[in-house]
C-alpha cells in the first residue's frame, strides 16, 4: 500500500490512526514523498516500511506497482498524478481526502457507518476511486445519520462554526498568533483591575484592524469571524455550501453523481448552509434546522439518531450537559460524535433544531480514510 502525503496534518493523522489501531499489521507501506525522494522512511511503532526510502510520489512508475494508494496531498497532486496513473494502465484502488475526484461519477465519498452498502455495491462493480468526505458534511452525517438513513428528512440547512484546522496547519498557528497579539497589546491593563475595559476594547480593536498577520485568513480570524469558506462560486454561494449540498446527497445515494453499481436512494434532499469559519482551533460544529416528513416525538428522535451509528451520542437538552458536552473543547480528539439541542421549533410539529459538533481531523478527515483502507483488503 503506497502512502502519500502522510506527513502533513490529515496525513500525520490517519497515519496515528492506524498505529493506534495496530491497521499495519495487515499491510506494506510504501512511504512517498513529493519533496524528499530517496530520504529515509519514517520509522513507526510496529511498522516495517516495504522499502527503507522514501518513493518519489510524481514517478507513475513507482505508484502503479502498488495495489492501492491512499492521499492526503492534496487535491493538486490529486488532480496532476490521477489522471497519469489511470494512463498508464493502473488498475489499483485509490483511496483520498483531498475534494478534486468527490464529485465524479466514477467515485464513492466513503462514510461507511453511513453508506457502507454504497461502498460494498460500487467495489463489486468495479469502482476504483474512494474519497473522504467534506469535514463538515461527514461530520453531520456521523452525529445526525440516522434520520437521513431513515429519510425523515425533508429538507434541512446547516448554519456553521468551522474551526481554524479545516484550512490547514498553517491557519492553525496564524489563529494562535493573533490571539497572543491581541493578548500582549493589552497585557498591561488586563493586569490592573481599575483600567477602562472601553481602552481594552479599543485597543484590541485597533490591534486587530491593523496589528495582526492574516497571510492565511486575509483578515483577522481571533476576536472576529469570516462569514466565508473556500472560493467565491458566483451567485453568492461559497463552495464550503455547494459541497454540503451535493455531498450530503451523493453520500447518501440520492440525486445524479452516483458510481456505478450504487443503488439510488431518491431524489436529492435540499440541504442548504451558511458556512462561517471561527476562533476554534480543531472542531467543526454546526447548527441545524431540520423540516422532517412525519411529526416525531422528541425522544424518538433522539432515539433514532443514538442509533444512527455507534458514534453518534445525545446529549440532553439542558444548559450543563450542553455546555459539558457540546463544544469544540469537549468533542476534539474523540471519535463521538455529540449531538444536542434538539427540540421542535416554533415554525410547526415536523420542524426541529439540533446542534452538533465533530474532530474535522478524525471522522471528518482521517477515519474514513482508514476505514476504506480496511474495506478495501477485506478486514472490515
Ligand atoms: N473545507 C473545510 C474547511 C475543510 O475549510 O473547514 C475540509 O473539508
Amino acid at each position: 500500500m503506497g502512502l502519500v502525503g502522510w506527513r502533513g496534518m490529515v496525513g500525520s493523522v490517519l497515519v496515528k490512526r492506524m498505529v493506534d489501531e495496530g491497521d499495519f499489521a495487515h499491510f506494506n507501506p510504501v512511504f512517498f514523498s513529493t519533496s524528499n525522494a530517496g530520504g529515509a522512511a519514517p520509522s513507526l511503532d510496529g511498522v516495517e516500511a516495504e522499502t527503507g526510502t522514501l518513493q518519489d510520489a510524481f514517478d507513475v512508475d513507482a505508484l502503479a506497482k502498488l495495489p492501492i494508494i491512499v492521499t492526503a496531498q492534496g487535491g493538486g497532486y490529486t488532480s496532476e498524478i490521477y489522471p497519469k496513473l489511470r494512463a498508464a494502465g493502473w488498475q489499483g484502488i485509490w483511496i483520498d481526502a483531498a475534494s478534486s475526484l468527490r464529485m465524479e461519477d466514477s467515485s464513492i465519498i466513503v462514510l461507511d457507518p453511513i453508506n457502507r452498502d454504497s461502498i460494498d455495491a460500487g467495489l463489486k462493480a468495479g469502482v476504483k476511486e474512494f474519497v473522504g468526505g467534506n469535514c463538515t458534511v461527514s461530520c453531520m452525517l456521523m452525529g445526525l445519520g440516522g434520520l437521513f438513513t431513515r429519510d425523515l428528512v425533508e429538507w434541512g440547512t446547516a448554519m456553521t462554526y468551522q474551526a481554524a484546522s479545516g484550512g490547514g496547519a498553517k491557519h492553525m498557528r496564524e489563529l494562535l498568533t493573533q490571539f497572543g497579539d491581541i493578548h500582549s497589546a493589552v497585557d498591561s491593563q488586563l493586569a490592573d483591575p481599575s483600567a477602562a475595559i472601553l481602552d481594552i476594547d479599543r485597543d484590541v480593536l485597533s490591534t486587530q484592524r491593523t496589528g495582526l498577520d492574516t497571510s492565511e485568513f486575509g483578515v483577522p480570524l481571533a476576536g472576529s469571524l469570516i462569514p466565508w469558506i473556500d472560493a467565491d462560486l458566483g451567485g453568492g454561494l461559497a463552495k464550503e455550501e455547494w459541497k454540503a449540498g451535493v455531498e450530503t446527497n451523493k453520500v447518501l445515494g440520492r440525486g445524479d453523481s452516483l458510481a456505478p453499481g450504487v443503488t439510488s436512494r431518491g431524489e436529492r434532499i435540499p440541504f442548504d448552509s451558511l458556512c462561517v469559519r471561527i476562533g476554534a482551533l480543531r472542531s467543526h460544529s454546526q447548527a441545524l434546522t431540520l423540516k422532517l416528513r412525519e411529526d416525531i416525538p422528541v425522544s424518538e428522535i433522539e432515539q433514532i439518531i443514538a442509533d444512527g451509528s455507534p458514534w453518534a451520542r445525545v446529549v440532553p437538552n439542558e444548559k450543563q450537559p450542553t455546555m459539558d458536552q457540546l463544544t469544540p473543547v469537549a468533542a476534539t480528539g474523540g471519535l463521538e460524535i455529540p449531538v444536542g439541542r434538539i427540540r421542535k421549533l416554533e415554525m410547526g410539529p415536523e420542524y426541529i433544531s439540533a446542534f452538533t459538533v465533530g474532530d474535522q481531523l478524525l471522522w471528518g478527515a482521517a477515519e474514513p480514510l482508514r476505514r476504506m483502507l480496511l474495506i478495501a483488503i477485506g478486514r472490515l
